[in-house]
């Protein structure tokens, strides 16, 4: 998987209000993949699937999709191009079929039964066929929605939050599809909140959090790095210093002498009964422990301070 399908290069977007929502986001999607782009409410994940999709101009910078242009090849480019989009954008009085159908001839293409069908019956919606838009569930919905991006049969499969507002079966179907889909050679580029959806899905992350990719990382690489805890450990009386014999850059000392967070990693040796008998040793008494999740924000600044990580 060496060929790059999408390149995405110093794209800048500066919405009419002078509200700058990306900045130089440069990214390079491997054909096969699924990537998942993860960052919090607001970060521009769905700007830049707009940019890239032709639906949003970007300021300046360059997308090239499948070798094509997306604005100078935009036929080309868009294509191969399947989006599914975060909002439910339905037409409530139209049957599965038909809305499949219509969406097949906006892309231009012929139609085919036997794609409507494969389509139908991989998103387990054969038996709804013939039910209005209007009949469904919430979650059938949305994969009516992924149902009229892949009647475009598109290389390359944009899911913008695939998983909100999906009940946790649901969520586990919507990631076998994907599965599926990627094992025919669809890449597939999906956003979400949750770090958990990424780490079920994708072979890579990137995480962008105020305009600004700040990591992209194989799946198992950064998944090791966002397994570290917190141990917070309440002192008895309060310590000017960290002993001599129990300093590491894992320790930190704060309020006013009283507390000691000691940073590990989940899974393999935690290093936690060691520290304590230290502790016991330097005869400092241990008042209270407890243990905290590293949050999305601590993995930010954490991982944008690590040079191994590359763009
Ligand atoms: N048409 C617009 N005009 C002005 N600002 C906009 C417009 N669309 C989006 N923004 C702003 O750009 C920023 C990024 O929005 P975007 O929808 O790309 O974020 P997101 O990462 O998809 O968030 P969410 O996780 O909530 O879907 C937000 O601050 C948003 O308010
Ligand atoms: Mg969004």
């Amino acid at each position: 998987m060496s060929k790059n399908i999408l390149e995405i290069k110093d794209i800048d977007k500066v919405y009419k209000n002078d509200f700058e929502a990306l900045k130089k986001v440069s990214l390079s999607i491997h054909d096969g993949e699924i990537f998942a782009l993860l960052g919090p409410n607001g970060a521009g994940k769905t700007t830049l699937i707009g940019i890239i999709c032709g639906l949003v101009n970007a300021s300046s910078g360059t997308v090239t999709v499948d070798g094509h242009d997306h604005i100078i090849q935009y036929r080309k480019a868009r294509s191969v191009i399947g989006l599914v989009p975060q909002e439910l954008y339905l037409d409530p009085f139209l049957t599965v079929t038909q809305t499949l159908t219509i969406a097949r001839g906006l892309y231009g293409k012929q139609h085919s039964n036997a794609l409507l069908k494969k389509t139908l019956e991989d998103l387990s919606l054969w038996d709804k066929k013939d039910n209005k838009v209007q009949e469904l569930s919430g979650g059938m919905k949305r994969r009516v929605l992924i149902g009229k991006a892949l009647m475009n049969e598109p290389k390359i499969l944009f899911l913008d939050e695939p998983t909100a507002g999906v009940d946790v079966e649901l969520r586990h179907s919507m990631w076998e599809l994907v599965a599926t889909l990627k094992s025919r050679g669809t890449t597939i580029i999906l956003t979400t909140h949750y770090i958990e959806e990424a780490q079920d899905m994708a072979d890579r992350i990137g995480i962008i959090q105020d305009g600004e990719i700040k990591i992209v990382e194989e799946k198992s690489v950064l998944m090791s790095k966002l397994g570290s805890k917190k141990l917070i450990i309440g002192l008895e009386h309060a310590c000017d210093t960290i002993p001599p014999s129990i300093t590491s850059d894992k320790l930190v000392l704060s309020d006013n002498g009283r507390t000691l967070t000691y940073t590990y990693k989940t899974g393999g040796k935690t290093g936690i009964t060691e520290l304590l008998s230290k502790l016991k040793a330097a005869n400092i008494s241990v008042h209270d422990i407890s243990t905290q999740e590293t949050s999305l924000e601590e993995i930010f600044v954490d991982l944008t301070h690590d040079n191994s990580t590359q763009k």
